[in-house]
């Protein structure tokens, strides 16, 4: 595709105007600044203008996000908090949308994409992706509080399935659980079954995506491997 065209259906402007930012040399190609009118782009090439990357919006567009606490996983907020969306729209002009939610304390890895079949694909409750959270409690847990939410507890109306607890070594309050539902606050009811508070909650993985070592407040792209192995889950 031609570049002005490329930079036109980013939205940021007319595809005359882009031909001005091109000879301006205000565009960006693989860190290469331009200035040559009538280039062509492909998909593979990063364009950037004044350091964003500008996406085409036809282009599908996979990240994660690893999500602070005190940001809401929706697009907007009657209360004028901060959502996530606030974090990736400096980096990506094209609309994004989380894929599910983290709760408002909650950090780790949001998934956000313009793919909306993936997103509903994803986000229906058949699906039961392995999702697992570094979980830490306000008091020590014992072996049998452990157990008794590995087995399934009543959070409200809904029994919670057997899921995976690995108690983090030498940590009395620590440990990371795996589930395969998305309940509301899951993770916090199922603890607090058992008198326990969670005071931290971190998603560190979804099936076999990883947060992996993203900064807080960070955004990459996923993998081709990785959106490989989300539009294969059936
Ligand atoms: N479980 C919770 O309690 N909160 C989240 O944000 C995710 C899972």
């Amino acid at each position: 595709m031609r570049l002005n065209k490329y930079i036109a259906e980013a939205g940021i402007t007319s595809r005359r105007k882009a031909d001005e930012l091109i000879k301006n040399g205000e565009i960006e190609i693989n860190g290469v600044a331009v200035t040559e009118l009538g280039i062509d782009v492909s998909d593979k090439d990063i364009v950037k203008y004044k350091g964003n990357i500008l996406e085409n919006q036809g282009k599908k567009m996979y990240i994660m996000l690893n999500k602070p606490a005190k940001y809401l996983s929706s697009v907007t907020d009657d209360r004028s908090r901060k959502t996530v969306i606030d974090l990736v729209k400096n980096r990506y002009t094209m609309r994004l949308y989380p894929i599910g939610r983290l709760d408002y304390e909650t950090e780790g890895l949001l998934l956000l994409t313009n793919d909306g079949e993936i997103t509903k694909k994803l986000t229906h409750p058949s699906h039961n992706i392995k999702k697992t959270y570094f979980v830490r409690t306000d008091k020590p847990f014992n072996k049998i509080q452990i157990e008794n939410i590995m087995n399934g507890v009543d959070i409200g109306g809904y029994v919670t399935r057997k899921c995976k607890i690995n108690v983090k070594e030498g940590s009395k309050n620590e440990c990371h659980i795996t589930i395969g539902e998305g309940k509301n606050r899951q993770v916090r009811k199922m603890f607090a079954t058992q008198e326990l508070e969670v005071t931290y909650l971190q998603r560190v993985s979804i099936g076999e995506i990883p947060l992996g070592n993203l900064a807080l407040g960070k955004t990459r792209e996923l993998t081709s491997k990785e959106i490989l192995y989300l539009k294969s889950i059936n």
